[in-house]
């Protein structure tokens, strides 16, 4: 069996690894571009509501959330966006690099929170994919606690790893600055405090997602 390089590596941190990855502004812009906010990208934390909304008749895809409520939105609760890899060309160059080094298919989850009275909707949790955490804006504290053995995955999807209670101190405490860097392997729990508002990109890696099995198109066209 081949091992796991990002298992190997464990939980490492890096200062200003990784810099202007994302600003708030290219953020805008994302958001701006409504077709991208597809309800299947938009992950609302902590948050079941439904919403509705009127689209004109030249609307294609009804499901695209309207800026205006995404902002609204932002300013309360916790969002990550999902499939966003190709939303820029720094992210998309850097989840190639991440591909490169690991061989493993990645994407890149946008993690916005402006309101600092929220507590993280998942608490002390692991995860069941490998992830590199980039910091874009703001300040997080980011606690990290050594693995969890024993996972068992059929239980995964019923809240076995999150809202954990640790009983020992993490093994890294971190506070995680624009540009900085951290690695956070699975099964590892780790718990991310906001201390300003903050944006940053997680890059997933699945042990079972080889790229030589089939890789995102990372060419950046220009015209
Ligand atoms: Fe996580």
């Amino acid at each position: 069996m081949k091992t796991d390089l990002f298992l190997s590596e464990g939980v490492k941190f890096k200062k200003n690894y990784k810099p202007d990855l994302l600003s708030w502004n290219e953020m805008a812009n994302i958001i701006n571009t409504r077709p991208l906010m597809n309800d299947k990208r938009v992950k609302l934390l902590g948050n079941n509501k439904r919403y509705e909304w009127l689209c004109t008749k030249w609307t294609k895809d009804p499901n695209c959330f309207p800026p205006s409520l995404i902002k609204k939105l932002i300013d309360n609760i916790m969002i990550y966006f999902v499939d966003m890899s190709r939303a820029t060309e720094k992210i998309n160059d850097f989840a190639k690099h991440i591909e490169d080094d690991y061989g493993k298919q990645t994407d890149a989850h946008i993690y916005v929170c402006r309101n600092l009275k929220i507590k993280h909707h998942f608490g002390v949790h692991y995860d069941f994919n490998h992830n590199l955490i980039v910091q874009c804006e703001g300040k997080t504290n980011f606690k990290v606690w050594d693995e969890v053995k024993n996972v068992d995955r059929n239980l995964k999807g019923i809240g076995i790893n999150t809202r954990l209670e640790m009983e020992v101190e993490p093994i890294m405490d971190v506070d995680m600055e624009s540009g900085d860097a951290i690695w956070i392997p699975k099964h590892f729990p780790h718990l991310a405090t906001s201390l300003t508002p903050r944006l940053s990109v997680s890059f997933p890696l699945s042990e079972y997602s080889d790229t030589n099995l089939i890789r995102e198109d990372r060419t950046w066209i220009t015209l």
